[in-house]
C-alpha cells in the first residue's frame, strides 16, 4: 500500500491511474480502524479497481476540545489493517495541508441539520461537510463507502454532493456489531469494562422497540426509551427520535412517513454512543 501525505501527491497518482481506465472506490475515516471501516474496504475493493482510504481526525467536527483530544489514534495499527485488506492507498494528510485555515464552510443542509446530531453538536455537519467535500475534490472518487451508524452523516453528505454536483455515488453500509450489537466505534475503545457492558443497553433498546413498533404509538415508545435510561447510572439518554429517514423530521405519529428510522445518542461514562434502527421503510 502506498502512503501518501500531500494533495498533490495524491492527485497525481490518482490522475495515472484514472488514465488507465480504472475506477476509484473511497473510504473517509478518521483512524482507530475496526471492523466497520474493514468492511466499507472491502465493499470498495469488490466494485472498484482501486481503493484509497484517508485517515485524518477532523479539528473542525469536534465541538468539544476534550472529545478531540481523547479521540483515539492507532497509526501503525490502521496500517497493518490496512495492508491487510490489500487498499491500495492510504491518503494520510497532516492538519495543515487539509486546513490552511481551519475555518469551516457553512452550508445550507436545507434543514437536515436542525435535529439529532446536528441539535446537540453545534457546527458538527459543517466540519463533516467541509472536510468529506475537500476530500472528494482531492480523490475524485467514481463512489464513496459510509456507515449506516451514523445515519444523519450519510444523509447530509448524499444532499451536498447532489447540491455541489460532485460526480460521486455515495454507497450507504450496514452497521457492524460486537456479538453483544453494541454497534462498532472507534469509541468504544475508550469505555471502561463496565461501561463497555451497559453500552449493550442501546442496540438491546432499539431492537426491543423495533418490535413494539407495530402495536404502539410513537409517544409511548418514547417513554419506554427514557424509562429504560433511567434505570442506568452508566447510560444517559441524550436523544432518542424516531424520524422520517429522508427529511430526518420527527415524527408523532406513524402515518406521517412510510420510511421511519430511530436513532439514539447515548452517554456512557465520559464517551458518546450514537446508533440506530430501521423501522420501517
Ligand atoms: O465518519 C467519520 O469518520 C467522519 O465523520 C468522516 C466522514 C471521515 C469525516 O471526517
Amino acid at each position: 500500500m502506498l502512503i501518501i501525505n500531500t494533495i498533490e501527491e495524491v492527485r497525481n497518482h490518482l490522475a495515472k491511474i484514472r488514465e488507465k481506465g480504472l475506477s476509484v472506490g473511497f473510504v473517509p475515516t478518521m483512524g482507530a480502524l475496526h471492523e466497520g471501516h474493514l468492511s466499507l474496504i472491502r465493499e470498495a475493493r469488490k466494485e472498484n479497481d482501486y481503493v484509497v482510504c484517508s485517515i485524518f481526525i477532523n479539528p473542525i467536527q469536534f465541538n468539544k476540545k476534550s472529545d478531540l483530544e481523547k479521540y483515539p489514534r492507532n497509526i501503525e495499527t490502521d496500517i497493518n489493517l490496512l495492508n491487510d485488506e490489500k487498499c491500495d492507498v492510504l491518503f494520510y494528510p497532516s492538519e495543515v495541508e487539509m486546513l490552511p485555515t481551519t475555518k469551516a464552510e457553512t452550508f445550507d443542509f436545507g434543514g437536515l441539520d436542525q435535529f439529532m446530531e446536528g441539535k446537540f453538536r453545534s457546527g458538527h455537519f459543517n466540519g463533516v461537510a467541509t472536510i468529506v467535500k475537500k476530500l472528494f475534490e482531492i480523490i475524485e472518487p467514481q463512489r464513496a463507502y459510509f456507515g449506516m451508524k451514523d445515519y444523519q452523516q450519510l444523509v447530509i453528505i448524499h444532499k451536498i454532493t447532489k447540491d455541489h454536483n460532485l460526480p460521486v455515488e455515495i454507497i450507504p453500509c450496514h452497521t457492524i456489531r460486537e456479538e453483544d450489537g453494541l454497534a462498532m466505534s472507534s469509541r468504544n475503545q475508550l469505555l471502561s469494562k463496565s461501561e463497555r457492558k451497559q453500552a449493550a443497553t442501546i442496540f438491546k433498546v432499539l431492537k426491543m422497540i423495533k418490535i413494539h413498533s407495530g402495536f404502539s404509538t410513537i409517544n409511548e415508545i418514547k417513554e419506554y426509551v427514557e424509562s429504560q435510561f433511567r434505570k442506568s447510572k452508566t447510560a444517559k439518554l441524550e436523544y432518542f427520535e424516531i424520524v422520517d429517514m429522508y427529511s430526518l423530521k420527527p415524527l408523532k405519529a406513524w402515518a406521517e412517513s412510510n420510511n421511519v428510522i430511530a436513532c439514539t445518542a447515548v452517554q456512557v461514562g465520559n464517551v458518546r454512543l450514537i446508533d440506530n434502527i430501521i423501522l420501517f421503510s
